[in-house]
């Protein structure tokens, strides 16, 4: 979805040229979130205002449509060295409005770009601020709800000339409701940024010459209504004592603010993640976070950790590969295993969470547990939920977040909810967490992206460590997602003795798993073969049941968000109450069926479908003769055995392959299919 950059340089002289590379470069960052349109803002030559540059599409076109006036030479120098300069960029996934110049970001408060604003998120009560600014007399330019929050900053700093722009900011957010991460540009404050948050996330990064002098950043307080000794008290602090110093004498600082580390990493892997309703100002080159009260139902400190980020640039960058959908599908070996390590002890069959160990007691006497998610994240839930039952024997629910929060599910407060998501900022996950939250339950987050929302707001939890998905399409997120749910299975049963033969299976399976993933993905010439008698069909099915269901559903997600061809993923027993009515000689059908207890109800079902001219693809396991025999003449994608549990990472990967060769086939565009967004952060 959408994303911010915003680069500060105080006292590093930077060239114009400079400024807008980087600009550039950080949009590109972030482009894998899913976007539609691009914009950004930097300082007119000669501090003559400020300029802005907007163009509906990918990044490459804002650049081109950039470079083409800046080199008319009109606003002075690509090599204007500019000591102190902000500017602001996003990339904007269309919400309010269609993709166009006008609507894209930064949105400005009036022709002269006064105030200058990007945001990520949806302002809710936009409407309401636009007629009471309208009554005062301005006039909207854009369909967007973010236009209303540039106008509104103009609006009350035009009543008193004598605030901050921290204030105008505080002012303006105390006024919004809904989801935003903002960050804002005056042509009255030259070389200040201010930025704040609520429901959307956001970061700071600091890069200095010397090392930092301190690893946190201070949070003041405009109005304390109670101090943590329990004293009233109304005071308004000192502006003076609030502002931090990154190195004493030293003040030459360059400063970045974006919704997402990968568009950081590059410059500094000092971050501060901010928290909901900080205001982050940075003045003369100094940071400084507030906040207007305490909140008075959380203990949240009265600093903000500047934690050192270990994602590395190769990391979000393709290397070898032509995209990172294809890089993500080939680095699922190593990723399981990251998945794993320091956390399972293949010799002494334990296995250990760190993030949810002392809360395991806890686990262990809850009523029920309940798996929620959106996408590919729903579909882990499913993957897991037979070996959690198994396991834990306690019932476990599986729910899609916004389902879950339109029904209102009861929840108590022995109730154990776990939020999967690999963004950990998925809109309705994130709810469904509050909502949870509310009614006193434990919660545990599932999620890849240290210092997300979800991750942050969970009582305890487990980064799945797969490293940083950049294709919209999920792949090697989801495999590691089941990994982790599978290691909390066998925890929940390390001290049942009845246990230990079935546990010693799944760990055996977890310690072959990368060499299992490795000798799946060798079958890449035969699926790239399939895909090209697929890609033209209408339609495609996936059947399976069992620990094979998840994959019907995640393979049939994987070929619709790719290709757009309309696919669909049907259990098995479901057939003959519907779906069969579909099956002809021209309907492909892929079905899974893998040696478990399901096989002769999944063979019967494949056995239905060639008794009405269907020809089914079948995923199989490697030796597996009695399925060829059964059903000759078809295809056969063959993987390796493993334990049942696990079988369904083994399956997935021909889906994930399938899925990215059809969409090549078609010109699609496998990291960013048309529409989707990497983290989708509305609800
Ligand atoms: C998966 O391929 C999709 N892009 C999508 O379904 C995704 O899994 C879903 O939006 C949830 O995202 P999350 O895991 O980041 O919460």
């Amino acid at each position: 979805m959408c994303g911010i950059f915003a680069y500060l340089n105080f006292l590093t002289p930077k060239t114009r040229k400079e400024i807008l590379d980087y600009l550039l470069n950080g949009l590109q960052r972030l482009e894998y979130r899913g976007y539609d349109s691009a914009g950004l803002s930097i300082d007119r030559h000669l501090n003559n205002g400020v300029m802005l540059f907007k163009k509906q599409g990918k990044v490459a076109a804002l650049k081109a449509a950039l470079i083409d006036y800046l080199e008319d030479g009109c606003e002075g120098s690509y090599e204007d060295i500019l000591n102190c300069h902000v500017g602001i960029a996003h990339t904007r996934w269309a919400t309010h409005g269609p993709p166009n110049e006008i609507n894209s970001h930064p949105q400005r408060s009036d022709p002269e770009n006064n105030f200058l604003v990007v945001h990520n998120g949806i302002i809710t009560n936009y409407q309401d601020i636009k007629k009471y600014l309208e009554i005062h007399g301005h006039r909207f330019e854009s369909e967007t709800d973010t236009e209303v929050v540039a106008k509104l900053a103009a609006h009350i700093y035009s009543q008193n000339k004598e605030l901050t722009f921290r204030q105008v900011v505080e002012l303006t957010c105390q006024q919004l409701e809904g989801a935003f991460a903002l960050v804002f540009k005056s042509r009255y404050f030259p070389g200040e940024c201010v930025a704040s948050r609520r429901g959307s996330p956001l970061l700071v990064g600091i890069k200095t010459k010397l090392r930092l002098a301190v690893n946190h950043v201070p949070v003041f307080y405009s109005k304390d209504t109670k101090s943590r000794r329990g004293m009233e008290q109304n005071t308004l602090r000192r502006e003076t004592s609030t502002e931090f110093t990154p190195l004493g004498e030293d003040h030459s600082t360059e400063y970045f603010f974006s919704s997402d580390a990968s568009a950081v990493v590059e410059h500094t892997n000092r971050v501060i993640y901010l928290e909901d309703d900080d205001v982050a100002a940075i003045h003369n080159g100094n940071l400084s976070i507030h906040r207007i009260s305490r909140s008075m139902d959380i203990e949240s400190p009265d600093w903000r950790e500047i934690s050192t980020t270990k994602l590395e640039i190769q990391q979000i960058m393709k290397g070898e590969y032509s995209s990172f959908m294809l890089k993500e599908i080939f680095e699922q070996p190593e990723s399981v295993v990251n998945t794993m390590r320091g956390r399972v002890n293949f010799k002494n069959e334990t296995v250990v969470l760190g993030g949810i160990k002392d809360f395991i007691p806890d686990i262990r006497r809850c009523r029920r547990m309940l798996l929620i998610g959106c996408g590919t994240s729903y579909h882990t839930a499913l993957a897991t939920r037979q070996l959690l039952e198994e396991l834990t024997e306690l019932p476990v629910m599986v729910d899609l977040a916004s389902d879950f929060l339109d029904r209102k599910t009861p929840i108590f407060r022995d109730d154990v909810c776990f939020f999967i998501s690999q963004s950990g900022e998925t809109a309705d996950t994130l709810a469904a967490l509050r909502y949870c939250k509310s009614k006193g339950s434990l919660n545990l987050g599932i999620t890849n992206t240290v210092g997300s929302s979800i991750s942050r707001e969970t009582d305890c939890g487990v980064h799945i460590n797969a490293g940083p998905e950049i294709g919209v399409a999920s792949t090697k997120g989801y495999t590691s997602q089941v990994v982790s749910l599978v290691m909390f299975a066998l925890i929940m049963s390390e001290d049942r003795l009845s246990l230990q033969p079935r546990r010693s299976e799944i760990i055996s399976g977890l310690e072959n798993l990368s060499e299992h993933i490795k000798q799946v993905l060798q079958q890449d010439t035969i699926i790239s073969k399939l895909a090209e008698e697929l890609f033209q069909k209408r339609s495609l099915l996936v059947m399976g049941r069992g620990y094979g269901y998840a994959t019907c559903l995640e393979g049939a997600l994987k070929i619709k968000e790719l290709t757009y061809m309309h696919s669909e993923g049907i259990l098995a027993g479901e057939l003959k109450h519907g779906p069969l009515a579909l099956v002809d000689e021209m309907l492909p059908i892929i079905s899974i069926i893998t040696r478990s207890p399901v096989y002769d109800k999944c063979m019967n079902a494949i056995l239905q479908v060639t008794a009405r001219g269907g020809k089914p693809i079948l995923i199989c396991e490697e030796g597996d003769t009695s399925t060829e025999e059964l059903v000759p003449g078809s295809t056969y994608i063959h993987v390796p055995h493993t334990v049942d549990c696990l079988q369904g990472i083994l399956t997935i990967i021909p889906m994930q392959m399938l899925a990215y060769h059809m969409a090549l086939l078609k010109g699609c565009n496998v990291d960013c299919p048309r529409n989707l967004a990497k983290s989708v952060t509305v609800e």
